[in-house]
């Protein structure tokens, strides 16, 4: 089988859609199920950023009167319950006071809506960096399974809770498993309807007072919104690379850059912003990962602007010399469309804080200061906010289908996220199941295999059947940072996220690694960077020279791939473009952890995401 062959669209959609035209009634009913997912979502995040800056207050009313947050082995009930009880908790880790930080990362969303459409269930990913300025400082990690009800016009979390998987109290001891062994956190989900966009109503839909026009604007918003999220993400991956040229595409002709100590505008002025962390292009040795979290997109009732707000967290060094450091900040992006493009008009960063990776955050880091948030996104908009009618169309099957696009983009970010929970579950049977009949999956080091039931042998022959036991160590698929492509019908999409590995043991402190997945089937750059252990962090690595790796898995020689890394031979590693990419290539020999790799497979395709944010293959 060549590559070309095995190279297709990574999610479809396999359930058979009815063709019979929609009614008024119900297409409106379907809109505001594809709006619930997105609220529940910005619910969510608004919780984190919310929490960035002590709003201990504005998180509670989150909550619905009688909501319950559940911390680890800690319960509050009620509002000012909670809010007390995140008041205390954080003390003087608050985001409050000069050099304190707060930054809850949640991230992954899995969603999945009743079927009646007013109640929900969400699982996330979670991180917390906290630090109060004075050499104090907590990092947590875990996994919510939220609820969320709708009421009164808007959701409202009904219950939250996170379950506590690691955590450290000293940042120099960074952190491990809080209570010996990890379980699986019992999933809301099943791997059957993971990518089911949303269920199937079992009722007449109610009477819709809305026009045709007003529910044309709503799904061209929800497609908006989907433009933005995917240009302020793939923005992010070409910061990472520092491919400046390709980050000034994306601006408007006179786009203003902020980096919160000075402003400045049009090509000239972004470039030179951009090069005060370095020329375009990365040197061999440098990261310059950028994670992007938690992003709300506001789209303006015009259509015409839209807002994103949300936080990078920079994991930055430069490993020939040894350097690595945090940088926390806020953005708040202005965006306009023009002649039908979306692009950044205004890109604003408040540095929240910036640190020495050996020192960390705890006493305020090397440049901090206290801020004044960003204005917050006013999350209950997108219900309330009066849209005038949309003349772009009044054909309800085609509404059908643009609406589709938005459905798909969800339906794609959760089996995306699936996929990373039953990973880090090692639950090989769900992780079959969750690739379509026609899927593939690549195994690192071994090859593509294709099918579930393929993608499962393979993944049990490597790590086993029946993984339920507590593990003494895992390593988490987080998959943040979705840049989802959908194809014009909504049929089929690709995507593009971030790998960041955050790994936790009982008697060794975890670290973080990273990769980006670019799925056309279940592909992935396994590793750009790996961090030699806590201590090291991304700083201490041993570069390596490129040499090619013959030698046979074990896996390989057990159960055969489809198509063996050997036969797939070069193949794309998206940014992969000239001698400006990091030049770490495959290491000469393995050390058991402390290599920074960079790509490890050469490339012979390219694949661009375009200015627009549009994914575009090369020929191979
Ligand atoms: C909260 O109140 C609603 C009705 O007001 C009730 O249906 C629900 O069971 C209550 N939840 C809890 C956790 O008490
Ligand atoms: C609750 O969790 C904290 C943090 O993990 C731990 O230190 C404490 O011992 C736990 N308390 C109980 C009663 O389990
Ligand atoms: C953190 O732990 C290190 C050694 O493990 C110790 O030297 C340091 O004082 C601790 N810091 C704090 C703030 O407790
Ligand atoms: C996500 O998956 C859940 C669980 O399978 C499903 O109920 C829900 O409808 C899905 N949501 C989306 C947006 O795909
Ligand atoms: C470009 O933007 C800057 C800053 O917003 C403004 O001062 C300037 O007048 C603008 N120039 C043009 C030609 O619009
Ligand atoms: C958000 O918008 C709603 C409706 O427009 C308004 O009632 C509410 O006061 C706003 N909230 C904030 C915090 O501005
Ligand atoms: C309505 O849209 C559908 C789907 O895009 C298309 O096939 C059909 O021809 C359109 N009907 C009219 C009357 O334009
Ligand atoms: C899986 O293993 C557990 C013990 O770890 C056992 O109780 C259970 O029966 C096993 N399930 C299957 C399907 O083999
Ligand atoms: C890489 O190759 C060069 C030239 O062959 C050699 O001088 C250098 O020592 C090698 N570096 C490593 C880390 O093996
Ligand atoms: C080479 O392949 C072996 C067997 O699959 C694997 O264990 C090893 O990590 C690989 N090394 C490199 C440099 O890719």
């Amino acid at each position: 089988m060549k590559i070309t062959k095995a190279i297709i669209a990574a999610f479809v959609l396999t359930s058979e859609l009815s063709i019979a035209t929609p009614t008024l009634n119900s297409l409106a009913r379907s809109i505001s199920r594809v709006e619930s997912i997105r609220e529940i979502k910005d619910v969510q995040k608004q919780f984190a950023q919310l929490a960035q800056f002590g709003r201990f207050n504005d998180m509670a009313s989150l909550f619905t009167n009688n909501g319950t947050l559940k911390w680890g082995n800690q319960t509050a009930a009620g509002p000012s319950a909670i809010e007390h009880w995140l008041r205390n908790d954080a003390g003087n880790m608050n985001g409050i006071g000069r050099g304190s930080l707060n930054t809850i990362v949640v991230e992954t969303p899995l969603v999945s809506l009743s079927v009646d459409g007013r109640r929900a269930k969400g699982r996330w990913n979670g991180l917390r960096f906290m630090g109060d300025g004075a050499g104090k400082t907590r990092i947590e990690g875990g996994i919510y399974e939220n609820e969320f009800v709708f009421k009164d016009g808007r959701w409202k979390i009904s219950l939250l809770h996170y379950h506590a998987l690691y955590r450290g109290d000293n940042y120099t001891d960074g952190w491990r498993n809080v209570g010996g062994s990890i379980p699986i956190i019992p999933y809301h989900f099943m791997p059957e309807s993971a990518g089911v966009p949303v269920p199937e109503p079992v009722e007449e839909a109610e009477e819709t007072k809305a026009t045709v026009e007003e529910l044309a604007h709503r799904i061209t918003r929800l497609n908006d919104e989907d433009e933005v999220r995917n240009l302020q993400h793939a923005y992010g991956f070409y910061v990472d690379r520092r491919m400046w040229t390709d980050v000034i595409d994306l601006f408007s002709a006179n786009g203003t850059f902020s980096s919160g100590f000075g402003s400045t505008h049009g090509e000239a002025g972004i470039r030179e912003e951009l090069e005060r962390q370095g020329s375009e292009g990365l040197k061999k040795g440098v990261l310059n990962d950028r994670l992007i979290f938690d992003t709300i997109v506001q789209v303006d009732p015009n259509g015409r602007e839209a807002i994103t707000r949300g936080f990078e967290i920079g994991m930055i060094g430069d490993a020939m010399i040894q350097t690595a450091s945090w940088e926390f900040r806020v953005f708040r992006n202005h965006f306009i469309k023009e002649n039908g493009l979306w692009k950044f008009r205004a890109l604003e960063y408040s540095q929240t804080l910036v640190a020495d990776y050996k020192v960390g955050w705890g006493y305020g880091g090397i440049s901090s200061h206290a801020l004044i948030p960003p204005a917050f996104i006013n999350i209950t908009m997108r219900s309330s906010q009066k849209l005038g009618p949309d003349g772009t169309s009044t054909n309800v099957t085609d509404l059908q289908r643009r609406l589709r696009r938005s459905a798909a983009f969800d339906g794609v970010e959760n089996v995306s996220a699936a996929y990373g929970y039953y990973a880090d579950d090692l639950q090989c049977k769900p992780l079959g199941v969750i690739h379509a009949t026609n899927g593939h999956k690549l195994t690192p080091f071994t090859g593509f295999y294709h099918g579930p039931q393929r993608i499962t042998k393979a993944c049990e022959g490597n790590y086993g059947q029946n993984r339920t036991a507590p593990r003494s160590a895992v390593s988490f698929h987080w998959r943040p940072q979705s840049v989802v492509q959908v194809s014009e019908d909504g049929r089929s999409a690709n995507l593009r996220a971030r790998l960041l590995q955050p790994s936790t043991s009982k008697d060794k402190a975890g670290s973080f690694n990273g990769a980006i997945y670019h799925d056309h089937c279940t592909t992935i750059d396994e590793f750009y960077w790996q961090s030699s252990s806590w201590a090291g962090g991304w700083a201490v690595v041993t570069p390596t020279n490129k040499t090619s790796n013959n030698s046979e898995s074990d896996l390989a020689k057990k159960f055969p791939p489809d198509l063996s890394l050997k036969e797939a031979g070069d193949r794309e590693s998206t940014f992969i473009d000239s001698e400006n990419v990091v030049q770490l290539q495959e290491p000469s020999k393995w050390t058991p952890a402390g290599v920074l790799l960079a790509w490890m497979y050469t490339v012979s395709s390219k694949t661009r995401l375009e200015a627009r944010g549009e994914w575009v293959s090369g020929t191979a």
